[in-house]
């Protein structure tokens, strides 16, 4: 009969195209041989990379030699290698060895890190170190789509080369192979270029916007840039690993750090800071020569520097406003025969299109290129939906996905009140590996048409490279799979299973992966007002993966894999503690704890995140107190159109006063058209107020607090107020009235305090 580990799915993430298991077993002893031929340098790297996996994950050491005689694994190139799909590979498992064979290098590499993967397959600490055993096997893999990529905005907060490396690395083992860096935006440049340096001299630093001073607050210029020096080095660290870095240079708008260097370049010849709003910002590229002999120079340096075939030019959120209002833009526009801005907008891509293709480069814009009609140069990467893609897919242009918000990784993960700041979707881990990149309404023919997909991490909320790394992990093993494994091999249940693994990985790595799809979630159930009525609460646990085994304590203790075991809903006396973890069969712990305090204040206080906007739907932000360096600011949900926030169905009975822990946030927002939506309530006094009404927002006042002065008062600061008396559940709508012109007041939480 075979064992568990040998009917077990393999241990890989993305799951391969074909597993067929063997006889037997095969042992890994440490101080094995990998032997490559001699003279192929790229598979001596990909041994190298293999060895260094199992090292660092499993303790294990292995050499890597030219002669097979006695080796344990053999990677070689061989022209008839079965799998004769580009960046295919076999992988065969036998009792004497490992074997990988790829007909080009980039299978090679992925063989060895499929194998990286099979020597280091358990999760559970203890057993995951030392000599292993595999099962024989034999894999046969390629990849779904060509373009599996990643792309990370380096532009609103610069990215240190060492953390664009640790991605490199990450994308590599998960056999994602294009890095599309946003180099460009309002908010910063970040290429040197060496015909024009003031890009990198003015344009790659900003002042953050700022409503306090103090440790941790970013208070100087912020910004940085990668010299040429370095950008050669990043583009050869990637090659090694086969991943293809397309850069891009946003235009014609998301300009402003140009206009800021040359402001010439813009079309009102006026000099603007480098931005300090995220959104969209009204700076965009003239039309004349001098623009396109500036925008030809600066591509003839990054076509120097990049090799990729693709080169990224942006035009996405070009407000047209400027080119409407310049005569001189609405002459050019008229004398190249063009009926409107879009269509200007077209042609102005075009003609950088054709530039590149000159030169035996392809353009990529995003998909509002498609406005103007469609360049004839370009490939479109879709972003809002897939509809750019679906209809430049049937015009007979290549797409690329990567669409808001299930593609945009800074969407938060959950919605528990633990996670650090982001764009109020939540996309979870499941919703990225159900995601399919190839349109359903495509048929075959326009299907071909589909390259790929890619994960992008705007960086606005996205301060630090812990703050990266916690969007991207383990997120990034769901698109990996999505893009590369067969769409019949997908299975939701089945990627959870082999997740342990990579978990474990991740760990030994130094890769702080989020947890958020196995931090344990407690429900009270009936509710905060039914507990606090009867002094005692049923409380369910649960996670969102719905994964492993959930055990507990209620002595404040922190939970092993001997805790009790959740089996159903918990009926618990006040007060009381919970502390809860989620551990796999094998009793590797897949989440920090959470610890849940089941106490009256706690159950009469809601957290930032449990707050509804008014109007309901539309919180867009989860944002962080200052633009500050460290890694977990306090973050706060805000709909940016209107202050205003309801504790539904607050429980009186007892209560007296209410307190807000209030924050006051820079309001660093280009709304554009969107402005004229934000609502003003009216102050009554200088500073504002925090307006409190009972049952709904149209419902009497029952508080007013002043806001105090923001010259005089730290960004947070408590706002208690005494309520009237009353009893009964009451929706309570919390407003500010003060000027949308100064800063945005945002609420941390909010508590009821009852007569004890
Ligand atoms: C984008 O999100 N503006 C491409």
């Amino acid at each position: 009969m075979a064992s568990a580990a040998e009917t077990a799915p393999p241990p890989l993430i993305p799951l391969a195209a074909q597993v067929n298991s063997g006889q037997g077993t095969f042992t890994l002893p440490a101080g094995a041989v990998i032997a490559v031929p001699a003279g192929d340098a790229q598979a001596r790297f990909a041994a190298a990379q293999l060895a260094d996996q199992v090292r660092r994950v499993r303790g294990l050491d292995l050499m890597v030699r030219k002669a097979r005689q006695g080796a344990a694994i053999t990677l070689a190139l061989q022209a008839d290698a079965p799998v004769a799909q580009a960046e295919g590979y076999t992988l065969e498992v036998t009792p004497s060895g490992a074997h990988v064979t790829a007909r080009d290098e980039a299978g090679l590499y992925y063989g060895a890190m499929s194998l990286a993967q099979l020597l280091t397959p358990e999760g559970a600490p203890g057993a995951d170190q030392g000599p292993v055993t595999i099962p024989a096997q034999e894999i046969r893999d390629w990849p779904r789509f060509s373009w599996r990529g990643m792309m990370l905005d380096v532009a609103r907060h610069f990215q240190p080369l060492d953390s664009v490396k640790a991605l490199i690395d990450q994308m590599a083992a998960h056999k994602l192979n294009r890095l599309h860096l946003h180099l460009t935006d309002d908010q910063g440049w970040r290429l040197e270029i060496k015909h024009y340096p003031e890009l990198t001299k003015i344009g790659a630093w900003r002042t953050p916007p700022s409503v306090v001073s103090g440790p941790g607050v970013v208070s100087g210029p912020y910004g940085g840039f990668y010299t040429q020096d370095q950008i050669r080095d990043l583009v050869a660290y990637a090659a090694a690993r086969h991943v293809t870095i397309v850069p891009e240079i946003d235009m014609p708008g998301h300009g402003q750090a140009v206009m800021a260097s040359y402001p010439k370049i813009g079309v009102t010849g006026a000099r603007p800071a480098v931005a300090v709003d995220w959104g969209v910002n009204p700076y965009l590229f003239n039309v004349d020569e001098a623009s396109f002999t500036f925008i030809q120079t600066v591509l003839d340096e990054v076509m120097a520097l990049f090799p990729s075939t693709y080169i990224h030019v942006g035009g996405d959120e070009a407000l047209k406003d400027e080119w409407k209002g310049s005569p001189k833009v609405q002459a050019r526009m008229r004398a190249l025969g063009l009926k409107d801005e879009n269509a200007l907008q077209t042609w102005f891509i075009e003609r950088v299109g054709q530039y590149l293709a000159a030169h035996g480069r392809r353009m990529i814009g995003w998909d509002e290129i498609l406005e103007g009609g469609i360049p004839p140069t370009a490939t479109i990467m879709s972003w809002r939906g897939t509809k750019g893609a679906v209809d430049a897919a049937r015009m007979n242009h290549d797409v690329i996905l990567s669409p808001a918000p299930t593609l945009y990784l800074d969407s938060l993960q959950s919605r528990r009140n633990d996670e650090p700041s982001g764009r109020l979707a939540i996309v979870t881990l499941a919703d990225i590996y159900a995601y399919d990149a190839l349109p359903a309404e495509l048929d075959a023919e326009q299907a071909r048409h589909v390259l790929g997909g890619q994960g992008n991490l705007w960086t606005e909320y996205m301060m630090t490279p812990w703050h990266v790394t916690h969007a991207i992990y383990p997120r990034i093993d769901a698109l990996a799979e999505g893009l590369w494994s067969p769409k019949d091999r997908r299975d939701w249940r089945d990627f959870l299973g082999r997740l342990p693994a990579q978990l474990a990985r991740y760990r030994h790595l130094g890769v702080d992966a989020a947890d958020s799809a196995f931090a344990v979630d407690f429900t009270v159930e009936g509710g905060p007002n039914a507990a606090l009525a009867a002094g005692a609460a049923t409380v369910a646990l649960s996670n969102q993966a719905s994964f492993g085994t959930i055990r507990y304590t209620t002595d404040g203790s922190a939970p092993t894999p001997a805790s009790a075991r959740y089996e159903a809903p918990l009926h618990l006396t006040l007060p009381a503690i919970l502390n809860a973890a989620v551990f796999s069969d094998a009793g590797q712990m897949l989440a920090a704890p959470r610890r849940y305090d089941l106490t009256a204040d706690a159950l009469r206080t809601r957290q930032s995140g449990e707050l509804s906007a008014c109007p309901e739907g539309e919180m867009g932000l989860r944002i962080p107190l200052t633009p500050d360096a460290t890694t977990r600011a306090p973050v706060f949900n805000v709909n940016l159109f209107d202050a205003c926030w309801v504790y539904p169905k607050a429980r009186l009975n007892g209560v007296t006063a209410l307190t807000v822990q209030a924050a006051r946030l820079p309001r660093n927002y280009g709304l554009a058209h969107d402005a004229v939506k934000v609502r003003s309530h009216p102050a009554a006094t200088p500073n504002g107020e925090l307006v409190v009404r009972m049952d709904g927002c149209d419902g009497p006042v029952a508080a007013t607090v002043p806001l105090p002065s923001p010259a005089k008062a730290p960004a947070q600061f408590p706002l208690t107020t005494p309520l009237p008396v009353t009893t009964g559940e009451h929706d309570l709508c919390l407003t500010y009235t003060a000027s949308i012109h100064g800063p945005l007041y945002a609420i941390g939480s909010v508590s009821l305090q009852a007569e004890p």
